[in-house]
Protein backbone atom coordinates (compact mmCIF):
# COMPACT_ATOMS: atom_id res chain seq x y z
CA UNK A 1 0.00 0.00 0.00
CA UNK A 2 3.39 2.36 -0.14
CA UNK A 3 1.63 4.15 -3.24
CA UNK A 4 -1.14 5.72 -1.18
CA UNK A 5 1.53 7.62 0.86
CA UNK A 6 1.02 11.07 1.16
CA UNK A 7 2.65 13.82 3.43
CA UNK A 8 1.11 12.97 6.66
CA UNK A 9 2.42 9.67 6.19
CA UNK A 10 5.63 11.05 5.74
CA UNK A 11 5.42 13.54 8.60
CA UNK A 12 4.58 10.91 11.05
CA UNK A 13 7.14 8.06 9.21
CA UNK A 14 3.63 5.91 8.76
CA UNK A 15 2.66 3.82 5.88
CA UNK A 16 -1.21 4.59 5.21
CA UNK A 17 -3.02 7.71 5.35
CA UNK A 18 -5.34 6.87 7.88
CA UNK A 19 -5.75 8.60 11.11
CA UNK A 20 -8.34 8.10 13.80
CA UNK A 21 -9.34 8.62 17.69
CA UNK A 22 -10.58 6.84 20.18
CA UNK A 23 -11.78 6.47 24.19
CA UNK A 24 -9.48 3.27 24.31
CA UNK A 25 -6.28 2.84 24.92
CA UNK A 26 -5.54 -0.80 23.00
CA UNK A 27 -7.76 0.16 19.85
CA UNK A 28 -5.77 3.43 19.80
CA UNK A 29 -2.59 1.53 19.61
CA UNK A 30 -4.59 -1.55 16.96
CA UNK A 31 -4.43 1.72 14.72
CA UNK A 32 -1.19 2.83 15.29
CA UNK A 33 0.30 -0.76 14.82
CA UNK A 34 -2.08 -1.54 11.59
CA UNK A 35 0.04 1.05 10.12
CA UNK A 36 -2.26 4.32 10.52
CA UNK A 37 -1.81 7.01 13.14
CA UNK A 38 -4.14 6.79 16.31
CA UNK A 39 -4.73 8.94 19.03
CA UNK A 40 -5.66 8.33 22.57
CA UNK A 41 -8.78 11.04 23.62
CA UNK A 42 -7.76 11.71 26.87
CA UNK A 43 -10.28 14.65 27.58
CA UNK A 44 -12.30 12.74 30.37
CA UNK A 45 -9.12 11.71 32.12
CA UNK A 46 -7.52 12.94 35.54
CA UNK A 47 -3.88 14.49 34.65
CA UNK A 48 -2.56 11.10 36.69
CA UNK A 49 -4.38 8.51 34.25
CA UNK A 50 -3.04 10.40 31.27
CA UNK A 51 0.40 9.67 32.52
CA UNK A 52 -0.56 5.94 33.22
CA UNK A 53 -2.45 5.67 29.77
CA UNK A 54 0.10 7.63 28.10
CA UNK A 55 2.58 5.15 28.76
CA UNK A 56 0.20 2.29 28.05
CA UNK A 57 -0.73 3.38 24.50
CA UNK A 58 2.94 3.94 23.56
CA UNK A 59 3.89 0.02 25.15
CA UNK A 60 1.20 -0.98 23.08
CA UNK A 61 2.02 0.42 20.29
CA UNK A 62 5.32 -1.15 20.18
CA UNK A 63 7.33 2.18 18.68
CA UNK A 64 4.92 2.96 16.18
CA UNK A 65 3.74 6.97 16.25
CA UNK A 66 0.69 7.25 18.76
CA UNK A 67 -1.12 10.72 20.01
CA UNK A 68 -2.94 11.61 22.41
CA UNK A 69 -5.78 14.16 22.57
CA UNK A 70 -7.52 16.51 25.31
CA UNK A 71 -10.01 19.48 24.49
CA UNK A 72 -9.37 23.10 25.87
CA UNK A 73 -12.42 25.08 24.89
CA UNK A 74 -12.46 28.53 26.72
CA UNK A 75 -14.25 28.81 29.62
CA UNK A 76 -15.48 30.67 32.01
CA UNK A 77 -14.41 29.19 34.35
CA UNK A 78 -10.59 29.54 36.18
CA UNK A 79 -10.20 26.71 38.91
CA UNK A 80 -12.00 23.29 39.22
CA UNK A 81 -14.20 25.03 42.14
CA UNK A 82 -16.81 22.01 42.46
CA UNK A 83 -19.52 24.20 44.73
CA UNK A 84 -18.91 27.76 42.60
CA UNK A 85 -20.04 25.93 39.51
CA UNK A 86 -22.51 23.70 41.33
CA UNK A 87 -23.89 27.19 42.55
CA UNK A 88 -24.50 28.75 39.51
CA UNK A 89 -27.01 26.09 38.14
CA UNK A 90 -30.23 27.41 38.09
CA UNK A 91 -33.12 25.43 40.08
CA UNK A 92 -35.57 25.07 36.90
CA UNK A 93 -32.61 22.98 35.63
CA UNK A 94 -32.38 21.29 38.59
CA UNK A 95 -35.83 20.51 38.05
CA UNK A 96 -35.96 19.37 34.89
CA UNK A 97 -33.09 16.74 35.42
CA UNK A 98 -35.27 15.36 38.69
CA UNK A 99 -38.37 15.35 36.21
CA UNK A 100 -36.48 12.79 33.99
CA UNK A 101 -34.84 10.73 36.69
CA UNK A 102 -38.57 10.06 38.04
CA UNK A 103 -39.92 9.95 33.99
CA UNK A 104 -37.63 7.27 33.16
CA UNK A 105 -37.46 5.97 37.05
CA UNK A 106 -33.51 6.09 37.09
CA UNK A 107 -32.25 4.95 40.38
CA UNK A 108 -29.29 7.12 42.00
CA UNK A 109 -25.59 6.94 40.72
CA UNK A 110 -23.44 4.74 43.05
CA UNK A 111 -20.01 6.74 42.17
CA UNK A 112 -19.23 10.58 39.99
CA UNK A 113 -19.59 9.63 36.29
CA UNK A 114 -17.54 10.79 33.13
CA UNK A 115 -19.14 14.14 33.48
CA UNK A 116 -19.08 15.00 36.98
CA UNK A 117 -15.86 13.67 38.92
CA UNK A 118 -13.70 16.76 37.57
CA UNK A 119 -14.65 19.93 37.02
CA UNK A 120 -13.35 21.36 33.48
CA UNK A 121 -11.28 24.67 34.56
CA UNK A 122 -8.40 26.40 32.95
CA UNK A 123 -7.07 25.20 36.02
CA UNK A 124 -7.40 21.27 34.94
CA UNK A 125 -6.48 22.29 30.86
CA UNK A 126 -2.68 23.18 32.63
CA UNK A 127 -2.58 19.66 34.38
CA UNK A 128 -3.60 17.49 31.58
CA UNK A 129 -1.32 19.66 29.09
CA UNK A 130 1.46 18.83 31.63
CA UNK A 131 0.63 15.45 31.38
CA UNK A 132 0.13 15.30 27.99
CA UNK A 133 3.87 17.09 27.15
CA UNK A 134 5.55 14.18 29.81
CA UNK A 135 4.63 11.50 27.86
CA UNK A 136 6.07 9.47 25.03
CA UNK A 137 3.81 10.02 22.78
CA UNK A 138 4.68 11.96 19.52
CA UNK A 139 1.73 13.82 18.33
CA UNK A 140 -0.20 16.69 20.85
CA UNK A 141 -3.80 16.52 19.64
CA UNK A 142 -6.23 19.42 20.43
CA UNK A 143 -9.79 18.99 20.16
CA UNK A 144 -10.73 22.21 20.99
CA UNK A 145 -9.31 25.59 21.46
CA UNK A 146 -5.76 25.14 19.87
CA UNK A 147 -3.50 28.23 21.21
CA UNK A 148 -0.32 29.54 20.06
CA UNK A 149 1.34 28.94 23.79
CA UNK A 150 0.49 25.25 23.65
CA UNK A 151 1.58 24.33 20.10
CA UNK A 152 4.86 26.05 21.38
CA UNK A 153 5.42 24.42 24.34
CA UNK A 154 4.37 21.18 22.20
CA UNK A 155 7.50 21.66 20.11
CA UNK A 156 9.52 22.39 22.93
CA UNK A 157 8.65 19.11 23.99
CA UNK A 158 9.57 17.42 20.77
CA UNK A 159 5.96 16.98 19.51
CA UNK A 160 4.03 17.34 16.35
CA UNK A 161 1.24 19.58 17.20
CA UNK A 162 -2.39 19.21 15.72
CA UNK A 163 -5.58 20.57 15.67
CA UNK A 164 -8.98 19.64 14.77
CA UNK A 165 -11.11 22.61 13.53
CA UNK A 166 -14.52 22.58 11.71
CA UNK A 167 -14.41 26.05 9.83
CA UNK A 168 -11.95 27.96 7.50
CA UNK A 169 -11.94 30.81 9.97
CA UNK A 170 -10.82 28.04 12.88
CA UNK A 171 -8.05 26.62 10.66
CA UNK A 172 -6.41 29.55 9.80
CA UNK A 173 -6.35 30.61 13.35
CA UNK A 174 -4.37 27.20 13.75
CA UNK A 175 -2.10 27.41 11.23
CA UNK A 176 -1.12 31.10 12.46
CA UNK A 177 -0.64 29.45 16.06
CA UNK A 178 1.66 26.87 14.10
CA UNK A 179 0.33 23.25 14.00
CA UNK A 180 1.87 21.16 12.10
CA UNK A 181 -1.15 18.57 11.05
CA UNK A 182 -4.96 19.37 10.69
CA UNK A 183 -7.64 17.47 11.04
CA UNK A 184 -10.92 18.82 8.54
CA UNK A 185 -13.77 17.30 10.82
CA UNK A 186 -17.51 18.45 8.85
CA UNK A 187 -20.49 18.37 10.50
CA UNK A 188 -21.11 14.86 9.46
CA UNK A 189 -18.74 13.59 12.75
CA UNK A 190 -19.42 12.13 16.13
CA UNK A 191 -18.97 14.03 18.84
CA UNK A 192 -18.40 17.31 19.18
CA UNK A 193 -19.51 18.94 15.85
CA UNK A 194 -19.58 22.32 13.90
CA UNK A 195 -22.39 23.28 11.54
CA UNK A 196 -20.71 22.83 7.66
CA UNK A 197 -20.86 19.40 6.03
CA UNK A 198 -17.55 17.49 4.76
CA UNK A 199 -17.35 17.87 1.40
CA UNK A 200 -17.87 21.74 1.58
CA UNK A 201 -14.94 21.86 4.87
CA UNK A 202 -12.61 19.79 3.37
CA UNK A 203 -11.02 21.82 0.35
CA UNK A 204 -11.31 25.39 2.24
CA UNK A 205 -9.52 23.85 4.91
CA UNK A 206 -6.77 22.65 2.77
CA UNK A 207 -6.83 26.25 0.94
CA UNK A 208 -6.28 27.34 4.48
CA UNK A 209 -3.50 25.06 5.43
CA UNK A 210 -0.61 25.83 3.16
CA UNK A 211 2.35 23.00 3.04
CA UNK A 212 0.64 21.42 6.24
CA UNK A 213 -1.09 18.15 5.80
CA UNK A 214 -5.05 18.23 6.34
CA UNK A 215 -7.05 14.75 7.34
CA UNK A 216 -10.83 14.57 5.99
CA UNK A 217 -12.94 13.82 9.11
CA UNK A 218 -16.85 13.47 9.68
CA UNK A 219 -18.73 10.73 7.88
CA UNK A 220 -15.84 8.90 7.04
CA UNK A 221 -15.57 5.07 7.16
CA UNK A 222 -14.98 3.85 3.43
CA UNK A 223 -12.11 3.32 0.94
CA UNK A 224 -14.20 5.50 -1.64
CA UNK A 225 -14.44 8.28 0.68
CA UNK A 226 -10.45 8.22 1.03
CA UNK A 227 -10.10 8.09 -2.36
CA UNK A 228 -12.59 11.44 -2.00
CA UNK A 229 -10.64 13.05 0.69
CA UNK A 230 -7.40 12.79 -1.32
CA UNK A 231 -9.45 13.99 -4.62
CA UNK A 232 -10.78 16.93 -1.94
CA UNK A 233 -6.49 17.67 -1.51
CA UNK A 234 -6.70 16.14 2.08
CA UNK A 235 -3.58 13.83 2.65
CA UNK A 236 -5.81 11.21 4.52
CA UNK A 237 -8.79 10.28 6.71
CA UNK A 238 -9.29 10.64 10.34
CA UNK A 239 -12.23 8.70 12.36
CA UNK A 240 -13.65 7.95 15.17
CA UNK A 241 -16.54 6.31 15.31
CA UNK A 242 -15.67 3.32 13.10
CA UNK A 243 -13.19 2.03 16.12
CA UNK A 244 -16.36 1.98 18.78
CA UNK A 245 -17.56 -1.66 17.81
CA UNK A 246 -14.17 -3.26 16.94
CA UNK A 247 -12.74 -5.47 19.22
CA UNK A 248 -10.38 -3.98 20.68
CA UNK A 249 -12.81 -1.53 22.22
CA UNK A 250 -14.01 -3.62 24.47
CA UNK A 251 -16.89 -1.30 24.74
CA UNK A 252 -19.90 -2.53 26.69
CA UNK A 253 -22.52 -4.67 24.57
CA UNK A 254 -25.43 -2.08 25.12
CA UNK A 255 -23.95 -0.08 23.17
CA UNK A 256 -22.07 -2.20 20.78
CA UNK A 257 -25.84 -3.21 19.82
CA UNK A 258 -26.98 0.43 19.56
CA UNK A 259 -24.19 1.01 17.19
CA UNK A 260 -24.20 -1.85 14.86
CA UNK A 261 -27.98 -1.23 14.26
CA UNK A 262 -27.85 2.61 13.60
CA UNK A 263 -27.86 4.17 10.39
CA UNK A 264 -26.79 7.35 9.44
CA UNK A 265 -30.38 9.04 10.03
CA UNK A 266 -30.11 7.73 13.91
CA UNK A 267 -27.48 10.42 14.64
CA UNK A 268 -28.94 13.92 16.17
CA UNK A 269 -27.17 17.07 17.65
CA UNK A 270 -27.35 18.22 21.48
CA UNK A 271 -26.34 20.41 23.73
CA UNK A 272 -27.66 18.45 26.38
CA UNK A 273 -24.62 16.17 27.12
CA UNK A 274 -21.68 18.88 27.44
CA UNK A 275 -23.17 22.08 26.76
CA UNK A 276 -21.15 22.23 23.19
CA UNK A 277 -23.45 20.20 20.41
CA UNK A 278 -22.17 17.20 19.88
CA UNK A 279 -23.26 14.32 17.66
CA UNK A 280 -24.70 11.13 18.97
CA UNK A 281 -26.95 8.54 18.85
CA UNK A 282 -30.84 9.37 19.16
CA UNK A 283 -32.38 8.38 22.08
CA UNK A 284 -35.00 9.64 24.96
CA UNK A 285 -32.23 11.79 26.14
CA UNK A 286 -31.15 13.67 23.18
CA UNK A 287 -35.21 14.19 22.34
CA UNK A 288 -35.37 15.53 25.92
CA UNK A 289 -33.37 18.35 25.79
CA UNK A 290 -33.60 19.34 22.29
CA UNK A 291 -37.54 19.24 23.39
CA UNK A 292 -39.43 23.09 22.75
CA UNK A 293 -39.79 23.04 26.28
CA UNK A 294 -37.04 21.85 27.39
CA UNK A 295 -34.85 24.57 29.37
CA UNK A 296 -31.47 25.98 26.78
CA UNK A 297 -28.54 23.54 28.06
CA UNK A 298 -26.01 25.53 30.27
CA UNK A 299 -22.27 26.35 29.12
CA UNK A 300 -19.79 23.39 29.20
CA UNK A 301 -18.79 22.96 32.27
CA UNK A 302 -21.99 24.00 34.15
CA UNK A 303 -24.36 21.13 31.55
CA UNK A 304 -21.21 18.67 32.64
CA UNK A 305 -22.25 19.08 36.38
CA UNK A 306 -25.90 19.04 35.79
CA UNK A 307 -26.06 16.08 34.12
CA UNK A 308 -22.87 13.98 35.16
CA UNK A 309 -24.84 12.16 37.91
CA UNK A 310 -28.27 11.09 35.76
CA UNK A 311 -25.78 9.63 32.57
CA UNK A 312 -23.77 7.80 35.10
CA UNK A 313 -26.83 6.36 36.90
CA UNK A 314 -28.12 5.69 33.12
CA UNK A 315 -25.55 3.74 32.49
CA UNK A 316 -25.10 1.82 35.87
CA UNK A 317 -28.88 0.73 35.78
CA UNK A 318 -29.13 0.38 32.05
CA UNK A 319 -31.63 2.38 31.60
CA UNK A 320 -32.03 2.00 27.76
CA UNK A 321 -33.65 5.46 26.93
CA UNK A 322 -31.37 7.54 28.26
CA UNK A 323 -28.39 5.95 27.36
CA UNK A 324 -26.43 7.85 24.80
CA UNK A 325 -23.42 7.29 22.75
CA UNK A 326 -21.81 10.41 20.51
CA UNK A 327 -21.65 8.61 16.64
CA UNK A 328 -21.31 10.37 13.57
CA UNK A 329 -23.64 9.54 10.18
CA UNK A 330 -20.29 7.06 9.33
CA UNK A 331 -22.35 4.67 11.88
CA UNK A 332 -23.81 3.35 8.80
CA UNK A 333 -20.55 1.18 8.55
CA UNK A 334 -20.85 0.09 11.71
CA UNK A 335 -21.74 -2.91 10.65
CA UNK A 336 -20.41 -6.19 12.43
CA UNK A 337 -17.43 -6.46 14.95
CA UNK A 338 -13.97 -6.79 13.33
CA UNK A 339 -10.77 -6.11 14.63
CA UNK A 340 -9.34 -2.64 14.12
CA UNK A 341 -6.92 -3.97 11.40
CA UNK A 342 -9.75 -6.11 9.58
CA UNK A 343 -11.35 -2.13 9.20
CA UNK A 344 -7.71 -0.86 7.76
CA UNK A 345 -7.63 -3.60 5.21
CA UNK A 346 -10.99 -3.01 4.38
CA UNK A 347 -10.77 0.81 3.42
CA UNK A 348 -7.48 0.40 1.96
CA UNK A 349 -9.05 -2.60 -0.52
CA UNK A 350 -11.66 -0.11 -1.62
CA UNK A 351 -9.43 2.75 -1.87
CA UNK A 352 -6.78 0.59 -4.05
CA UNK A 353 -10.40 -0.65 -6.47
CA UNK A 354 -11.74 2.37 -6.48
CA UNK A 355 -8.40 4.28 -7.86
CA UNK A 356 -8.09 1.60 -10.54
CA UNK A 357 -12.00 2.04 -11.31
CA UNK A 358 -11.21 5.99 -11.46
CA UNK A 359 -8.32 5.34 -13.69
CA UNK A 360 -9.88 3.12 -15.38
CA UNK A 361 -13.15 5.70 -15.80
CA UNK A 362 -11.95 8.69 -16.61
C1 LIG B 1 -17.26 8.60 20.68
C2 LIG B 1 -16.51 9.78 20.15
C3 LIG B 1 -15.77 10.55 21.02
C4 LIG B 1 -15.02 11.62 20.54
N1 LIG B 1 -14.24 12.32 21.41
C5 LIG B 1 -13.39 13.24 20.94
C6 LIG B 1 -12.44 13.84 21.80
O1 LIG B 1 -12.41 13.59 23.00
N2 LIG B 1 -11.55 14.70 21.24
C7 LIG B 1 -11.55 15.01 19.90
O2 LIG B 1 -10.70 15.76 19.46
N3 LIG B 1 -12.46 14.46 19.06
C8 LIG B 1 -13.36 13.59 19.55
N4 LIG B 1 -14.25 13.00 18.69
C9 LIG B 1 -14.26 13.38 17.25
C10 LIG B 1 -13.24 12.55 16.46
O3 LIG B 1 -11.93 13.01 16.75
C11 LIG B 1 -13.44 12.64 14.94
O4 LIG B 1 -13.12 13.92 14.46
C12 LIG B 1 -14.82 12.28 14.46
O5 LIG B 1 -15.25 11.12 15.10
C13 LIG B 1 -14.80 12.05 12.94
O6 LIG B 1 -16.06 11.75 12.41
P1 LIG B 1 -16.72 10.27 12.47
O7 LIG B 1 -17.31 10.19 13.84
O8 LIG B 1 -17.76 10.30 11.42
O9 LIG B 1 -15.65 9.28 12.23
C14 LIG B 1 -15.04 11.95 19.16
C15 LIG B 1 -15.83 11.19 18.28
C16 LIG B 1 -16.57 10.11 18.76
C17 LIG B 1 -17.40 9.32 17.79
Amino acid sequence: MREFRTSFCDLLGIDLPIGGLTHSVAASAAISQSGGFGVYAATRDTPDEIREKGAALCKAAEGKPTGIDILLPKLDVATSDRAAVEAAIPESHRDFVRMLEQKYEVPPATRMGFRNRQVRSEELWEHQIEAVLASDSEVFACGVGINADVVKRAHAAGKIAMALVGSPHHARKAIECGVDLLVAQGAEAGGHTGTIGTMALVPQVVAAAGNVPVLAAGGIATGQQLVASLALGAQGIWMGTLWLTTTEHAMPDFYVEQLLSAGSGDTVVTRGSSGKPMRQIRTAWSDEWNAPDAPKPLKMPYQDILVGSIVQAAEEHGIAPLMHQPAGQSVAWCSERRSVGAEINRIMNEADRTRTALCLNL
